[in-house]
Formats: C-alpha cells, sequence, structure tokens
C-alpha cells in the first residue's frame, strides 16, 4: 500500500431498527461490506448488541466519505452518530475486511461493554473492540 494514504479512523454508533431484525441483517451487511471494503482498502470492526451498532472504519478519506453517505442512508438503522474522526498512523484492523464480533452470550458482555462507551471515550471504545477481536481469533 502507498506510503502516502492518508489513513484516517471514523468511530460511529447508531440504533437498529428493529432490535431482531438487526441480527439477520448482519450477515447481510458483512456480505456486502466485505466485498466493497476489499475493493476501497477499508478496514475496521462492526459490533452489534441488544439493537445499537458500532463501527469502525479505517481508510483513505473519500472511501470513508462515499461509504459512510451510503451507510447513513440505510434504512437498516438511524441515529448514525460519528463520535470520532481522525488521522490514523496506521491500521489497527488491518488484518481484516470488515469482521464482527460473534455474539455469543459468552461476548454479549464486553461487546456491550464497547458500545457503552461509544459516547463517553470512543478512543477506548476501538481499543477494547480490537484486544475483544485477539481474544476471539485466539480462542
Ligand atoms: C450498521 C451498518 C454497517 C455497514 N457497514 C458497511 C461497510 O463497512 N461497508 C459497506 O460497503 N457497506 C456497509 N453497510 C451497507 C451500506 O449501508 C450499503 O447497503 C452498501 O454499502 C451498499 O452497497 P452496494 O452499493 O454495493 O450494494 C453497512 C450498513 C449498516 C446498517
Amino acid at each position: 500500500m502507498s506510503g502516502r494514504l492518508e489513513l484516517e479512523r471514523i468511530v460511529y454508533c447508531s440504533q437498529a431498527r428493529r432490535p431482531e431484525v438487526a441480527l439477520q441483517s448482519l450477515a447481510e451487511i458483512l456480505a456486502v461490506s466485505d466485498r466493497n471494503n476489499r475493493r476501497d482498502n477499508l478496514t475496521g470492526v462492526l459490533l452489534i448488541s441488544r439493537g445499537r451498532f458500532f463501527q469502525v472504519l479505517e481508510g483513505a478519506a473519500q472511501d470513508l466519505d462515499r461509504t459512510m453517505s451510503r451507510i447513513r442512508l440505510d434504512p437498516r438503522h438511524h441515529d448514525v452518530e460519528i463520535v470520532s474522526r481522525g488521522p490514523a498512523r496506521g491500521r489497527l484492523f488491518g488484518q481484516w475486511g470488515m469482521v464482527a464480533a460473534r455474539v455469543t452470550p459468552m461476548r454479549q458482555a464486553q461487546i456491550d461493554a464497547v458500545i457503552d462507551r461509544c459516547h463517553e471515550d470512543p478512543g477506548a471504545a476501538v481499543e477494547a473492540a480490537r484486544n475483544l477481536l485477539d481474544h476471539q481469533i485466539a480462542a
């Protein structure tokens, strides 16, 4: 990848339109995201719990803008709120196109903890999401 790529990271949270629909949608969202994000060189993570989404996206500014415009218009969620956006030194989620933490009873509390921190401390939420994945991959 070009060293001149100006990497940015966006963190947002949103409300699923209907919590019970959200889980079903997740597989669909991930399939499309994986395809598009690979094409656009975007990496990140998507978490869902209790009807709320939390997503981190990293890549070039124009690719992030284009993707965020589509995401904002998606009727599967609303109240899309960007809690953090800025330059990033490197990719935190570089190994993955777009991953979702599996929602298992064991993971639930950890995922909730990440999403709960979305507004008050987005940086900590990103870090916690990253740790969550490390453990998931290791498990
Ligand atoms: C919570 C949430 C996260 C999403 N994340 C992504 C994403 O990372 N990349 C992406 O391309 N689409 C994402 N989407 C889907 C977009 O809203 C949109 O449906 C999709 O980009 C359309 O792709 P297409 O034009 O190739 O059909 C997400 C949707 C939701 C509801």
